[in-house]
């Protein structure tokens, strides 16, 4: 009750051109709250868990193996590709959009996904748009960025996501004195994590419009994934299913390795396909959670999603994604919490959903600077806005890479290199310390001639002053 009268009484302060789009923000925040408010206990009986039956998460071979259609041109015009792109570059020391980063020959990860589409909307006379989801955080760079692309054989959306306030963790009350975002409000709003494409996607009209101009699936992906690409067996495969059968989501998934333990992972659960992430995983069993024999495979976040079933599932509310909750400390030193959503959780709602295992090429992110790194070396080559791992390279796995705190920052890390070191013969790479490096340098590790290849393969150069 007093949580609602906070809102109502925030909601005043709002000019008139704000009220429409925060009641809606307000009334989707309430429903999240007030079922917040209901969960008892772990949403997950681990008990109840099962790996999921061999149909249900298909290798990417086998979807290859269907060919394509001549008329790929048709499926590919019922397609939009979404970015999402609500996220900050903070993690990398950056101001902005993280999308506005750039990654590779002065390319920003915005560019590249402009070009990959502009590609194929060339290669097959198509008409694939771009949508991008934007946050208050990011949506003012971005459209000025736009500009820039008018241009550009590709349509490009955007829609914004939903403010919510962040909460005191211990009154439970919203810690913003009005509508506002400057000042004692800095810290007060936040964008509720992606599971919120669904609501506000249908609140900004553009999934109508979308389906209306015959739209039927859309391609989901974090938009710092420079491995998401367009794949066209997969389309082809969910346009050629009996409609009596219609595949509504397909959630890629990848071979889990030791670096990726956190991931959340595909689950059979009361006879649905779903989501696990480790925030849902009760303590005891969080080790058995990140084993890669048990759970071997985890999300890339790379979605497809059926545009009408979105539409049916939100009109009839039944697309209750588990909540997260995020405890920060703000810097003040206040403790808030925020209530996020993820749109892979969302699996379990839709009809005949079903996970592909992809090869590791489609999971490319750039996370912090050592996959920035990686993705700027000769490892790579870019062709149309896609990276592909470089014919020279004898070993198809990418090489582990943690450069140390000086190289957290984009700005700093840049300074630090001359040029990009050759990176074709690495294998493992660990720097720490006040490093720089110089022209035409070189990273591989010169075996003696009486060692095994086994041993090269696995020795770290470690750099440190
Ligand atoms: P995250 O920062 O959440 O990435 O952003 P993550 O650490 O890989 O975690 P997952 O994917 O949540 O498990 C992933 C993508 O989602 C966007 C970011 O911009 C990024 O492209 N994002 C995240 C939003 O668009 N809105 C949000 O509220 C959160």
């Amino acid at each position: 009750e007093s949580m609602h009268r906070e809102l109502e009484a925030l909601l005043t302060t709002a000019n008139k051109a704000e009220a429409e789009i925060t009641r809606k923000d307000f009334d989707g925040f309430k429903k999240l709250f007030h079922r917040f408010l209901q969960v008892k206990g772990p949403a997950i009986d681990w008990a109840k868990i099962n790996r999921p039956p061999e149909d249900l998460i298909q290798p990417y071979e086998k979807i290859k193996a269907k060919g394509l259609p001549e008329n790929i041109a048709t499926s590919l015009n019922k397609l939009a590709v979404v970015k999402l792109n609500g996220g900050l570059g903070t993690s990398m020391g950056c101001k902005g959009p993280k999308s506005l980063i750039s990654v590779r020959n002065e390319n920003t990860f915005l560019d590249l996904t402009v070009q990959q589409i502009e590609h194929l909307n060339k290669t097959f006379n198509a008409d694939v748009p771009l949508v991008l989801m934007n946050s208050f955080n990011t949506d003012e760079d971005t459209k000025k960025i736009l500009q820039k692309y008018k241009h550009h054989r590709v349509n490009i959306h955007t829609f914004n996501q939903s403010r919510y306030p962040r909460i005191n963790k211990e009154s439970l009350l919203p810690i913003a004195k009005n509508m506002g975002m400057s000042g004692e409000n800095g810290e007060a709003w936040y964008p509720p994590g992606h599971g919120d494409i669904y609501a506000s996607f249908q609140n900004s009209g553009l999934l109508d419009k979308l389906i209306a101009e015959g739209k039927e699936y859309i391609f989901v992906s974090n938009i710092d994934n420079l491995g998401a690409t367009v794949d066209l067996f997969i389309l082809h495969h969910l346009m050629s299913q009996p409609a009596d059968k219609r595949c509504e989501f397909i959630m890629e998934v990848t071979d889990k390795t030791r670096a990726d333990v956190k991931g959340g992972t595909l689950i059979q659960y009361e006879d649905h396909l779903r989501l696990l992430e480790i925030a849902q995983v009760p303590k005891a069993h969080v080790d058995e959670f990140k084993s890669v024999t048990k759970f071997k495979i985890f999300n890339t976040n790379n979605l497809w999603i059926s545009l009408p079933a979105i539409k049916r599932l939100h009109e009839k509310n039944s697309m209750d994604l588990e909540i997260i909750v995020n405890p920060k400390t703000l810097d003040g030193g206040l403790n808030v919490i925020q209530l996020e959503t993820a749109v892979g959780a969302a699996i379990k709602s839709f009809d005949n959903a079903m996970g592909v295992n992809v090869p590791r090429s489609r999971f490319l992110p750039v996370k912090t600077t050592s996959d920035l790194l990686l993705v700027m070396s000769n490892l790579y080559s870019l062709d149309a806005g896609s990276l592909t791992m470089s014919q020279k390279r004898e070993f198809r796995t990418t090489p582990h890479v943690k450069l140390g705190s000086s190289f957290t920052k984009v700005q700093e890390y840049l300074t630090r290199f001359e040029n990009i070191p050759d990176m074709l013969e690495l294998d493992h790479l660990t720097v720490s310390g006040d490093v720089t490096f110089g022209k035409s340098v070189s990273l591989k590790v010169s075996a003696y001639s009486d060692w095994p290849e086994q041993w090269c393969k696995h020795l770290i150069i470690h750099l440190s002053i």
